[in-house]
């Protein structure tokens, strides 16, 4: 059976009896288009809680007025049956209007690790992804949420949120999955042309060649040097390839990798933006 689409009211109610039976609530919040990295989400959910709650919400503050909103593929029947497939005990797929309705006037500003990377390119992101995402825990109030280092700064900022704001929920990473050539699933990998496809793997395999170069002791201002080269003559345009801390995302001492440390990336193919990051494994 398709788990049932919640209203709030349902939502809430059904989540309030779930605690009073003593079990515990895991939470997967996604825009749908459902993929296998999304489904691996519901199944580490499963894996720390008693019952999985899956929002489904393309959420207009995360979207610049230029970006793609509107093209954003939405399918929800589809991702409905995948989500029964996963176990999953219940959707949550409200309306924008129930979300933002007239006069909605908060905003959340993240700093921290939601300084540069996609927020050089994507000013208005965090704050959209921070606001929606609070919402949505009010509203569920899960005690674990799994969300995937496929979006690692994302993630990042969400851990920080929990930690500011008190949230008594445990944030928990899935990592990435992948086709068979490195491309990271994305619900965005849609927009592709057969060519384009061909090309996106390149960029795994760029990143790899970063984080094994700085694993091998090079200086990461060499290494990103030679990875940007690489990526801008592969890619129609590159908006960031860089090594951050693993931890805080904060730029890394001149030299030598000596701490846990990512690589991320974010690059065009034509109309599609794709990203991707990789750790840096420690020599
Ligand atoms: P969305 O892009 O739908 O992603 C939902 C969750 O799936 C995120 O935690 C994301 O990191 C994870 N995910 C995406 N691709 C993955 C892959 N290949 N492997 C593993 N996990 C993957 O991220 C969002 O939605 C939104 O910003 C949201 C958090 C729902 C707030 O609107």
């Amino acid at each position: 059976p398709v788990p049932a689409t919640a209203s709030t009211d349902e939502l809430r109610s059904i989540v309030a009896d779930w605690r009073r039976a003593g079990l515990r609530i895991g939470f997967v919040p996604t825009m749908g288009a459902l993929h296998e990295g999304h489904l691996s989400l519901i199944r580490m959910a499963h894996e720390n809680a008693d019952k999985v709650v899956a929002s489904i919400f393309v959420n207009p503050t995360q979207f610049a007025p230029h970006e793609d909103f509107d093209a954003y593929p939405r399918t929800l029947d589809e991702d409905a049956a995948k989500l029964a497939n996963a176990k999953c005990d219940l959707l949550y797929a409200p309306l924008a209007s129930e979300m933002y309705p007239e006069g909605f006037s908060a905003r959340l500003t993240v700093e921290g690790p939601a300084r540069g990377l996609e927020s050089d390119f994507r000013p208005h992101f965090f704050g959209g992804v921070a606001i929606v995402v609070a919402k949505l825990f009010n509203r569920v109030q899960p005690d674990i949420a799994v969300f995937g280092e496929k979006d690692y700064q994302q993630l990042l900022v969400i851990r920080q949120m929990v930690r500011d704001l008190d949230l008594p929920i445990g944030i928990i990473p899935g990592p990435t999955l992948r086709e068979r050539d490195g491309l990271a699933l994305s619900s965005r990998n849609a927009y592709l042309s057969t060519h384009e496809r061909d090309v996106s793997a390149g960029l795994n395999v760029i990143l790899k060649d970063f984080a094994s170069d700085l694993s091998a002791g090079t200086d990461w201002e060499t290494a990103q040097g030679k990875a940007l080269a690489k990526t801008a003559s592969a890619f129609d345009r590159v908006d960031y390839i860089e090594a951050r801390c693993a931890e805080t995302l904060a730029p890394l001492p001149a030299g030598p990798v000596r701490q846990p440390a990512r690589v991320l990336a974010a690059v065009w193919l034509g109309k599609t933006r794709l990203i991707d990051n990789l750790p840096v494994e420690q020599a």
